[in-house]
């Protein structure tokens, strides 16, 4: 298999076994395209699919998006995750508003300069909306690359990825780029999978060089790995007659700019910061919330104010919210869990 067969067996593959029927495809509209291609950066396509229809129909144009409270927009988002993306979608819609007068820029290398639209988002973008020939180079298909042409670079290293993305670049058929990357993408997420890939099903085993030496799970080689980390954490779930107590997390570090549930180091900070106040508390049971690069221990701790006492002056500044209003704002899956239950 030269080259030349890869993208033609990648694309011959793609229209009789790729995925296609899902509602961002057989559109070229730039907006419905970007947003499906930021929900999936970190998402499978089954979760996408419940959220992707209902930002549409809440946000169905780039300006009704870049018009809306930000707090609207992590609502809707909740629940899906690495709320950056959710933030920068939005800065990245009044960026279009007011730079692009509204419409997207038809190349990958204008768009790659909005917020939250990295190399290989603006390639697909492109290359699905405009037939741009732009090379892609997202995780998944890092791992089919790297794996078939045996490239064992370390990811790790600047120059490396530099390497890959040529290669990724010499690769591009000359024509139907929007089925090869779709193909390349559908290949990665379904067939070329990160334990255990199903090289029988796959159109480039005959080429593949992590195939014949056995090694597929060797690659990608990228050396730094993050180490993961365990935190530990209270929620503390303050209750007043139908009111919840919120407060705004910081625009930094996890779930930043959320609502959320005052957070406090351990049980005795919690205790130190209760005594006293009246009412009764009890723990309820224990969340365990992995996240990117840490897994974090939540204890939640519920604590009920008599509905006529006054609000302890000690706390923090937020706000307190009817049950149905705090579940209309951006919330953390685990604290949305929390008030529904
Ligand atoms: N991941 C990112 N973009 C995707 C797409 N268009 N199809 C499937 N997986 C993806």
């Amino acid at each position: 298999m030269t080259r030349r067969t890869i993208a033609g067996a990648v694309i011959a593959w793609q229209r009789r076994h790729g995925r296609s029927g899902l509602p961002w495809q057989h559109t070229r509209d730039t907006y419905r395209v970007w947003l499906s291609e930021v929900m999936l950066q970190q998402t499978q396509v089954a979760t996408v699919l419940e959220y992707y229809p209902r930002f549409l129909a809440r946000f169905p144009d780039v300006r009704a998006l870049a018009a809306a409270p930000l707090d609207d927009v992590l609502a809707l988002w909740s629940g899906l995750g690495y709320y950056s993306r959710a933030r920068n979608l939005h800065r990245c819609a009044q960026a279009v508003v007011a730079a692009h007068g509204g419409a997207f820029p038809a190349s990958s290398a204008v768009l790659a300069t909005l917020p939250g639209i990295g190399r290989s988002t603006a390639a697909a973008i492109a290359a699905f909306c405009f037939g741009e020939r732009a090379a892609i180079l997202d995780g998944n298909v890092k791992r089919v690359l790297t794996r078939v042409l045996g490239f064992d670079g370390d990811l790790a290293r600047a120059a490396e990825e530099r390497r890959l993305w040529a290669e990724a670049e010499v690769l591009m058929p000359a024509s139907d780029v929007d089925v090869y990357t779709q193909g390349l993408m559908d290949l990665g997420a379904t067939v070329c999978s990160r334990r255990k890939p199903d090289c029988l099903r796959c159109p480039l085993a005959p080429r593949c060089v992590a195939r014949a030496d056995g090694t597929a799970e060797r690659y990608p080689v990228k050396t730094r790995r993050l180490a993961r980390g365990r935190r530990c954490h209270v929620l503390l779930w303050l209750r007043r007659g139908d009111r919840h107590f919120l407060v705004r997390r910081a625009e930094q570090g996890v779930w930043a700019g959320l609502w959320s549930l005052p957070e406090h180091e351990d049980p005795a900070a919690v205790e130190a910061v209760v005594k006293g106040w009246p009412g009764e508390g009890r723990w309820l049971p224990t969340i365990e919330h992995a996240l990117t690069h840490f897994d974090w221990t939540l204890q939640p701790l519920q604590w009920t104010l008599p509905a006529r006492a006054r609000p302890p002056a000690d706390l923090p500044p937020g706000r307190w919210a009817r049950r149905e209003e705090a579940l209309a704002l951006g919330l953390p899956a685990p604290v949305r869990v929390l008030l529904e239950a």
